[in-house]
This record gives C-alpha cells, structure tokens and sequence, in this order.
C-alpha cells in the first residue's frame, strides 16, 4: 500500500508516496524550502502543496519538529512559536502528525539498524535541531526531546546539531568531539544498547563518526534522511481511516 509521507524540517519540507510494506519511496522526493519565518498558515500552504504536485487523494502523514500529543502542537523550538497549542492534525486536513525524530525512529526500528533490536535502542536526529526517538523492545516512548539536554551550561542542540558545526565553520573532528561529549552523557541516562544516528548529518557519517569513541555501538540510520517520510507514512496507515495520530502501543 502507498501513503504519502511529509516531512516537516527546519529549513526543508520534503514529502513522497512511500510503499509501506517495502519502506521505499515509490516517487523522486519534491523539496520545498521551510518558509521563513516557519508559521502555521504559510507552512500547511507548502504541505498542501506537496499534496498537490502528486495529486494525491489517499491517507497522509506529516512530521513535525516539536513535541506533538494527540496532533496538537505543545514546543516549537526550531519553528515559530505561533505553532504551540496548534492543532496540526486539523490544519492539515487530519493528516497523521508526530514528532519528526519519532517518525524516523519508526522507519529505522521497522526497516533500518533497529530491524529485530530488542532492548534499549535510541535514535538521534543531527540536523537543525537534535531530535530523539526511544525504544524499549521495539516500542516508541513518544516524544523524548533528549536534544534540549544541558551540556556545559547549553541545550546539547545549540552545541552539537547539524546546524550549529555549518554555522560556525567547526571541523569534522571539532563537531564530532561535541557529538561525543553528548553521546557520553546520553549514555549515562539511559545504557542503550544501540543508538542509530541520523538526519542530515548521517549522510556524511564517514566523516565524523569515526572520531566517536563511546562504549555503546553507534551506527548510522541504513534510511539517511528519508526516514521522516517512511515514517510519518508508516504512522498514518496505523491511525487507519480515520488518520488520527496513533501510537505504537500495542500493535
Ligand atoms: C525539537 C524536537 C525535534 C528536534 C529535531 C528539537 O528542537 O524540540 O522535537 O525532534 O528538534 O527537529
């Protein structure tokens, strides 16, 4: 079955028909920049483009990159507060909307490195934000914002995101040495098992993870940045007709 996927990012809105019992992308991704400021209204215009340039009619699901309970928007770090106490759910036609790092984390435990893991595993997200998805033996712990952990006095994401190594020129092994220090103390809170890095920056992980040094295995998403749009699909076929955000629970 195909569903259309969409992914909310901080500077990209990318959606495609994903085949989700092949967790592949049936169609090239379309790609439209975030607009700036990141408002409801404007943003929703661009997902209901996206609909659009595939024509699609059928069941929709949309990331978001903030915490988001039964579809209402409740943070909004990297996208204009006006988004807070915003039912997404609605504003997209009654779209499936979660968390983006959630999404992605769903895409990579069913199709990626966390195909089969049991135990503690954690996704990481490296782009503009740091988003976190948790899974105990294969379930979702929705909503974890592990990125706003402190880390020398800051939010581990104004350290070590994506955005932050390309904003302030950091080498590869400058950024990864920030990475590490996160991973250290993520670690520490909560002995993973494994922890699958992805976003953007997981397209360029031989660059940077090898200066990673921590006790737990840490691999790259096998989904890269395509995770978002498998997932946000995934979690819409789950919600069934109606489209309502669902979890995992139970299923
Ligand atoms: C948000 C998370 C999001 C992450 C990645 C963080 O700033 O709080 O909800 O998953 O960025 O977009």
């Amino acid at each position: 079955m195909d569903v259309l996927g969409i992914d909310i990012g901080g500077s990209g809105i990318k959606g495609a028909p994903v085949d989700i019992t092949a967790g592949k992308l049936v169609e090239d991704r379309v790609r439209i920049p975030t607009p700036q400021p990141a408002r409801p209204g404007p943003v929703a215009a661009v997902v209901r483009q996206v609909v659009e340039r595939f024509s699609w009619s059928g069941p929709v699901g949309v990331t978001f990159p903030g915490v988001v309970r039964d579809g209402v928007v409740m943070t909004a770090a990297n996208v204009h507060h006006s988004w807070i106490g915003v039912d997404a759910a609605e504003l997209f036609d009654g779209a499936a909307v979660l968390n983006d790092a959630d999404a992605a984390g769903i895409a990579e435990m069913t199709f990626g490195e966390g195909r089969n893991r049991r135990g503690t595993v954690l996704m990481l997200t490296f782009g503009t934000g740091i988003g976190s998805a948790l899974f105990a033996d294969g379930v979702l712990v929705p909503n974890t914002e592990f990125g706003h952990l402190e880390i020398r006095g800051k939010e581990a994401e104004h350290r070590a995101s994506d955005r932050v190594r390309e904003e302030n020129g950091l080498s590869w092994d400058k950024w990864a040495g920030r990475v590490e220090e996160y991973l250290r103390h993520v670690e520490m809170l909560l002995s993973p098992s494994l922890i699958v890095v992805g976003g953007g920056a997981s397209r360029k992980a031989d660059k940077w993870l090898p200066y990673v040094h921590i006790d737990t295995p840490v691999v790259p998403a096998a989904l890269q940045n395509e995770a978002g749009i498998i997932g946000a699909a995934q979690m819409a076929f789950l919600a069934g007709p109606d489209r309502g955000i669902v979890s995992l629970h139970g299923r």
